[in-house]
């Protein structure tokens, strides 16, 4: 499987943006981790980070023709505001998960929405950092059953 993440505004600066919300670990230093779990699971991991809402959904599009199979995306604040990133994921059709470090619906009323978890088969969140492993290995698991059902219906089919 290739898995494409997808970190938008101002997580190039984890490690040392309010680490009490966020966490002491580094964007660096998690990408090489959730690339070696990838590695482990049969999987590659591309991983990038934008502060521009434009590049994400230019990023998403091309997720259609570099064999990305699945997407994991943190919006960031781009999650309580972005019709865009949302029907970008919806046009791709490329299943995807959506993770907040922190705990949106338990922090501030303009993080209680997301505009971009329904175009996401689901969504972690405040589950600190662990959550992007969560979610690479939700996801690989979503995308192999998926596939051996789609190869059973063949099976049936024949
Ligand atoms: C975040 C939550 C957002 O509300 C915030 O704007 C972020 C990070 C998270 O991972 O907890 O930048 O997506």
């Amino acid at each position: 499987m290739k898995i494409l993440l997808i970190n938008g505004p101002n997580l190039q600066l984890l490690g040392m943006r309010e680490p009490e919300i966020y966490g002491s670990t580094t964007l660096n230093a998690l990408n090489k981790h959730l690339k070696s779990v990838a590695g482990s699971l049969d999987s590659e991991l591309v991983c990038c980070q934008s502060n521009h809402e434009g590049e994400i959904v230019d990023r998403i599009a091309e997720a259609l023709t570099d064999g990305t199979d699945g997407i994991i995306i943190n919006p960031a604040a781009y999650t309580h505001t972005s019709i865009a990133i949302h029907d970008a994921l919806l046009a791709v059709k490329i299943p995807s998960i959506e993770v907040h470090i922190s705990n949106i619906c338990a922090r501030d009323s303009f993080r209680h929405i997301s505009m971009t978890a329904p175009a996401c088969v689901g969504m972690i969140a405040g589950l600190g950092v662990d959550g992007y492993e969560w979610a690479l290995k939700a996801l690989i698991k979503y995308l192999t059953d998926r596939k051996t059902e789609k190869s059973n219906k063949r099976i049936k089919k024949s």
